[in-house]
């Protein structure tokens, strides 16, 4: 007689449903890939817009400001500014426009082009604790 029938039949079943979610969460290098992005680009317009004035950012000595948050390890975040999620799309829109994202922040909105805030959001995710 056999009792484990209808369990086994379920697991069979349910089994490439779960396959299937955890497909959909791919590790974070694959979700932060952005292959038409130029980190090096990035890097230049960071500079030239000045975020280091409030952000400590690795690539850049100085000035290091510290009113905003370190991002020595923004590669390795789960969240932008603890409540979007930190993903190419958003983080470049985040870059350039903060204060659409999340009114009332701290983090002003910044010259950058669609184009330089992908790069910029590009080079971000290169920081990481490895
Ligand atoms: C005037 C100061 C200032 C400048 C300039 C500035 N930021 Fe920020 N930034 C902030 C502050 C303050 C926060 C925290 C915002 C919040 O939590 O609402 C922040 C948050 C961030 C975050 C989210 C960090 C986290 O830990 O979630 C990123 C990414 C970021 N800034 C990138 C940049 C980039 C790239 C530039 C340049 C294009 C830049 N910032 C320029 C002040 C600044």
């Amino acid at each position: 007689m056999r009792h484990d029938g209808g369990f086994l039949f379920a697991l069979r079943a349910l089994l490439p449903l779960v396959t299937l979610v955890a497909a959909c969460k791919p590790p974070p290098d694959e979700r932060q890939h952005m292959p038409q992005a130029d980190p090096a680009a990035g890097l230049a317009a960071i500079e030239r817009v000045g975020c280091a004035a409030c952000h400590a950012i690795p690539g850049l000595n100085w000035p290091k400001g510290a009113l905003g948050p370190s991002l020595e390890k923004f590669g390795d975040q789960g969240m932008i500014a603890g409540r979007l999620p930190n993903r190419p799309d958003v983080l470049a829109h985040f870059v350039r426009a903060a204060p659409e994202l999340v009114p009332g922040t701290t983090m002003p909105a910044m010259p950058l082009n669609e184009k330089e805030a992908r790069d910029v959001a590009a080079y971000l995710y290169t920081l990481r604790a490895k």
